[in-house]
This record gives structure tokens, C-alpha cells and sequence, in this order.
């Protein structure tokens, strides 16, 4: 029997491309896994009325490992439209699988790594002031609250009576009491000390483990007070466990104009679910974007690594595809960092970077073409060619 099962949940369109690409990584590193297919998506939705099906989720509760391609997702209009007509009118409701499988099972810690390849075309470069050109070196890890923040999914438009009334009591809502309830939306954001706690506590043994020499909190405590001051005040108490350990703090409007300005000066980067949705996909732009950015979603029990891409259904009917599966793989390396299986994920970091420093072997997105089936005949490697020439230089 193999030592470990992983649960492999391919989803929509580039999803079922991609993830095929990791596992033939995985094998040829020699991962002692066996892996386990489930269904999850948007074709679940319409046949069954439900994205992350019962069977899936027993799937992940029994192997605990779980490696994700893409879904889709579409407005609710659609989603009631392309529901199987049987099943329509019975009160289905669409929800994101990926969403309820963080809700269901924890998965309270997202960990984003944005680390630039040297030799990859999409790096970020600056203007010097002398007129030339320098590449800084982006090496920045996000820690992001997952289940939590203001996609905690507590949201109406035209509140409950008594949630009206609830609002009332604050002196600040004044200004919108009068409102009609139709044109009245409201999200709360919600934070909780345990989980600011747990979310603080990860990004600091990141940044022990990795040899990181601090750790930002990246909020907004001067004007949500009481939501980002809480992350603030975790982060602080936090950081009071590791003397040899700089935290620092900043706002997370300012933070995305530092980005371009010194993005070298930081690494791990701790925020809550919208400023660390957002702050993660603005660092992942420095170091060559959706085809290179992966991601895992982590709880006490089950963790769920995938590429931070969706489905891009454009490409999803290329044949050859011509994706960049570098994502996808990333990710899996990722897996094998959480089970402990380091040198294996390095030698796949390794390969890839191999590969790119090289610039023999580029995808349609590294050679900055339009994506079509034209891709291949101005030059791009396919998906599978992609991974072949990282197999090669494994
Ligand atoms: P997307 O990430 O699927 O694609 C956007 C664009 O990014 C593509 O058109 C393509 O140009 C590029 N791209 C994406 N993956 C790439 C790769 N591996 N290599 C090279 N280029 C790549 O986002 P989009 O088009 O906004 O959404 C498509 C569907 O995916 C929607 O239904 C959306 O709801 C869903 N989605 C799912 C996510 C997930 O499963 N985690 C995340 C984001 C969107
Ligand atoms: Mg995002």
C-alpha cells in the first residue's frame, strides 16, 4: 500500500488539463501516493444541484490530502438556467464548492507563495534611475485568513427587520436608516481572535522555518478599528513568541503601492480573507501571474492544494492545450511540503527553475502571445510539452 492518498478533484475545463500534468511530476519524483478521483463543479451542479457532492466530501474526510484543478462559477441567473430541468424550481441553491470545502473542513489558512523564477519573462522590472533596468527579487510568502473577513458569507440585500434594527443601535448608521431595505446591501466582516490567532501563528513558523526576517501584517486598523485592529492585536501578541523575528505593520491601500516601489523588502505578508485575497493576486502579478501562482488551503485535518487560477473555459477545448500547468505542478509541490516530503518538492522547484532559466521551453503566457491554437505555430510549448521538459531536467 502506498504511504499516502490523495484525492484528486480535476473540476471544469483546464482543470481536467492541468492536473493530469502534476501527477505525471509527482510519479517521476517518486511520491509513494496513490491517488483517488472525486467530482466537483460546475457539471456536479447541474446534474446533481450540488458543486461539492456528499461522496467528494467523504473522499476528503477519509484521505485528508486533497490536490484541486479549477471550477467554474457562474451568476445565479445561469446557474438556475443550466440546472438539469428536472431539478429545477426544487430550491437548489448554488454555492462554491471551493468556498464550502474551506467552510466545512477549516481550511483556515491560505498560503500563497509569490517567489519569482530568474529568467522568467513576466518577472516585474524597474526603471533605475539612471535609465536602465533592474529585476528585483521577489521572494514573498501571503498568509491569508480563509473562512473568515468579509467573505465570512453573513450578506443581505434588504435586511431582516430585526437586522435593521441591530444596525440601529450603532450612532454610525444613522445616515442609512432611512434607506428602502431593496436598495440597502450589507456584508459584515467578521474576524475572531482564535482564528487571527491561528492565521499569526502560521505565517510566524513559516518565517522561523524559511528563515524569513519578518513577518507584515497587512490591514487597515486605523479606520476598522475593531475588525483589522483585532488582526493587529493578534499579530502583536503573536509575534511576542519569536524574539528573533521583526513584525511589521502596513495599511493595505499603501501596501499595494509599495508593491512596485520595493517589493524585495518583504516576505511573509499575514492579512485577513479580502486584503489577502487581494495583496496575494497583486504580488502573484510580479512573478508571472495565473500561470505560475499556486496556493494551498490548509486545516488541523485536511489540506487542499491548487493552482489560483479557475477553468479559463476559452482554452479549455485547445487541443493540444496550451495552458501553462507550471501552477498546477507548483501546487503539488506545495502537498509535498505539508507532508513533510521537502527534498522531493525541491527537486520539482528545481526542475522548473531549470527549465525557465533555460528559455528553451515557453508557454503561450511566457512568450506574452494571445492564447488560441495559434499559440503553438508562433512558438509556445504546449501543456504536456511544458511538463515534459520539466520531467527532463528531473
Ligand atoms: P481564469 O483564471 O479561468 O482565466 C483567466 C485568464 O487567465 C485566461 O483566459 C488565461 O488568459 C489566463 N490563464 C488562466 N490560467 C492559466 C494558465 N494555467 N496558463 C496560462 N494562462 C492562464 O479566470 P476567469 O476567466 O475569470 O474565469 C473562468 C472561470 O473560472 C469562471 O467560471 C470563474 O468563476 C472560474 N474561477 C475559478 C477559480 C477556481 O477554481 N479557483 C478561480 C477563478 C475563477
Ligand atoms: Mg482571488
Amino acid at each position: 500500500m502506498a504511504k499516502y492518498t490523495v484525492v484528486t478533484m480535476p473540476g471544469d475545463g483546464i482543470g481536467n488539463q492541468v492536473l493530469p500534468e502534476a501527477l505525471k511530476v509527482l510519479r517521476a519524483v517518486g511520491f509513494d501516493a496513490e491517488y483517488v478521483h472525486a467530482d466537483i463543479g460546475w457539471e456536479c451542479w447541474r446534474n446533481e444541484g450540488n458543486a461539492l457532492p456528499e461522496r467528494t466530501i467523504e473522499l476528503l474526510r477519509k484521505h485528508r490530502l486533497g490536490l484541486f484543478g479549477a471550477i467554474t462559477s457562474k451568476p445565479k441567473k445561469a446557474a438556475d438556467a443550466e440546472l438539469k430541468p428536472e431539478l429545477r424550481g426544487k430550491g437548489y441553491q448554488y454555492f462554491s464548492p471551493i468556498v464550502s470545502m474551506r467552510q466545512l473542513f477549516g481550511l483556515d489558512i491560505c498560503l500563497r507563495p509569490c517567489i519569482g523564477f530568474p529568467g522568467n519573462p513576466l518577472n516585474f522590472i524597474r526603471k533605475r534611475p539612471d535609465g536602465g533596468y533592474e529585476e528585483p527579487e521577489v521572494d514573498v510568502v501571503v498568509f491569508r485568513q480563509n473562512t473568515e473577513g468579509l467573505y465570512a458569507g453573513v450578506e443581505w440585500t434588504n435586511p431582516p427587520e430585526e437586522v435593521r434594527a441591530a444596525l440601529a443601535t450603532h450612532k454610525k448608521f444613522a445616515p442609512f436608516a432611512n434607506m428602502p431595505g431593496e436598495d440597502l446591501a450589507v456584508s459584515v466582516r467578521i474576524i475572531t481572535r482564535p482564528a487571527a490567532r491561528r492565521i499569526c501563528t502560521a505565517a510566524f513558523e513559516y518565517a522561523k522555518k524559511f528563515g524569513y526576517k519578518g513577518v507584515t501584517i497587512c490591514e487597515k486598523p486605523n479606520v476598522l478599528r475593531e475588525t483589522s485592529g483585532m488582526m493587529e492585536d493578534a499579530a502583536k501578541e503573536v509575534a511576542k513568541n519569536y524574539p528573533g523575528i521583526a513584525l511589521w505593520s502596513t495599511n493595505i491601500d499603501a501596501q499595494t503601492m509599495w508593491l512596485t516601489k520595493n517589493p524585495e523588502d518583504y516576505g511573509v505578508i499575514v492579512a485577513s480573507n479580502l486584503f489577502g485575497d487581494v495583496i496575494s493576486d497583486a504580488f502573484a502579478g510580479l512573478v508571472g501571474g495565473l500561470g505560475f501562482a499556486a496556493s494551498g488551503n490548509i486545516g488541523a485535518e485536511v489540506a487542499v492544494f491548487e493552482p489560483t487560477h479557475g477553468s479559463a473555459p476559452k482554452y479549455a477545448e485547445l487541443d493540444p492545450p496550451i495552458v501553462n500547468p507550471i501552477a498546477m505542478i507548483l501546487s503539488a509541490a506545495m502537498l509535498l511540503d505539508h507532508v513533510g516530503e521537502r527534498e522531493k518538492a525541491n527537486r520539482m522547484r528545481k526542475a522548473i527553475a531549470a527549465v525557465i532559466a533555460e528559455g528553451k521551453v515557453r508557454s503561450y503566457d511566457m512568450l506574452r502571445l494571445p492564447g488560441g491554437a495559434d499559440a503553438i505555430k508562433l512558438g509556445a510549448a504546449s501543456t504536456t510539452q511544458m511538463t515534459e521538459a520539466i520531467l527532463a531536467k528531473m
